[in-house]
């Protein structure tokens, strides 16, 4: 099955506080993004009109690069928070498989799914029958190593209706520490009869090239380097040009860009937690990242946040302007 994107496309990944309007207009005033997830959404909630998820379904500035990420923990709510969205002009929807946080899978949500897949096939029917864009869903390798039970997931899911699956390579639960298992990515991506998009540990250009070239997905999806380093993108773009390509980044600019976007794009009650967010990974760039990443995290709002990223280079204005080229 072709994929419904380019090949080799580039996503911004699903990060609950993080893939917000603010993160996707900084991240495509850089350029080099295809498409970008939302934030995590409830099926049950988009249904009943929660003011929150409206939030988070923001499609501006890009609809038509947009997935609507959601999640269900009844199978009825999926089509009818589908059907309710059905005149959105995003790109895609796609159905969260993977999260493994205990308040979701306990309810029978996220990653749970895989556990019952017939249940989850059923769901994927049913999302199909109400969604005529893009169907994607994003999973994990499921709650222990099993390829074939894994590939006739995958399989399952494609007959049932998905255009493509997007595949964060832990299991259940795994935390970040242990590296993502590429290998099954690489089988995945040959073997199954629709696109594979490989997702995890992508921190720059030579971890880029490695799993393109080992594992052939057919597109790259990226999450925490994207706040970390919102210019991930157009660097890795640049690179694919030029083996000379580099970027002059203005730190500080981009941080009081950031502040800018969250204050003018997002809802009061969300501005201190994202941005919060944000800066524990962006602030990794800085030579005093624990630092100012203590300093902003205990901010009380964003003016207080501003102050301090001023003070912090007006001590160290080498930090300024950096150059990247991986
Ligand atoms: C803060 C945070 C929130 C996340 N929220 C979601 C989510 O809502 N839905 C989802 O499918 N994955 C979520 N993930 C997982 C990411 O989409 C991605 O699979 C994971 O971070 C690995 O990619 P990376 O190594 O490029 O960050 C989240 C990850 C982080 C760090």
């Amino acid at each position: 099955m072709p994929p419904p994107f380019a090949p080799g496309a580039l996503f911004l990944a699903p990060m609950v506080a993080l893939s917000h309007r603010a993160l996707r207009e900084l991240v495509l005033e850089f350029g080099g993004l295809d498409i970008a997830y939302s934030e995590m959404a409830s099926a049950g909630a988009v249904v009943s009109g929660s003011p929150y998820e409206e939030c988070y379904l923001d499609s501006d500035p890009c609809p038509g690069k947009l997935v609507y990420q959601l999640y269900a923990t009844k199978p009825e709510r999926l089509p009818e928070a589908l059907a309710y969205l059905a005149d959105r002009p995003v790109f895609g929807a796609d159905i969260n498989f993977g999260c493994a946080a205990p308040h979701i899978t306990k309810a029978g949500g996220g990653a749970a799914w895989m556990r019952e897949p017939e249940k989850a096939f059923a769901l994927i029917r049913t999302a199909r029958a109400a969604w005529d864009k893009v169907l994607s869903a994003k999973i994990r390798l499921g709650h222990d190593e099993d390829y074939e039970r894994l590939a006739d997931f995958v399989r399952g899911m494609a007959e049932a209706g998905l255009d493509y699956v997007a595949l964060h390579p832990r299991f259940e639960g795994q935390k970040f520490r242990r590296q993502g298992r590429w290998d099954i990515v690489a089988r995945l991506a040959a073997e199954m009869p629709l696109p594979i998009v490989g997702n995890g540990d992508i921190r720059g250009w030579p971890d880029y090239r490695k799993r393109i070239e080992e594992a052939r997905p057919a597109g790259l999806m990226i999450g925490r380097e994207a706040a970390r380093r919102p210019w991930i993108f157009a660097l890795l773009r640049g690179r694919e040009a030029s083996e000379d390509f580099s970027m002059e980044v203005d730190l500080r600019a981009t941080a009081l860009r950031m502040l800018e976007l969250i204050e003018s794009r997002l809802i009061p009650e969300f501005r201190l937690t994202r941005a919060q967010r944000f800066f524990f990974y962006y602030a990794d760039n800085f030579a005093y990242a624990h630092y100012i990443k203590w300093k902003l995290m205990n901010s009380p709002d964003l003016d207080a946040m501003r102050k301090e990223l001023e003070a912090y280079f007006e001590e160290q204005p080498s930090d300024r302007i950096r150059r990247y080229s991986e």
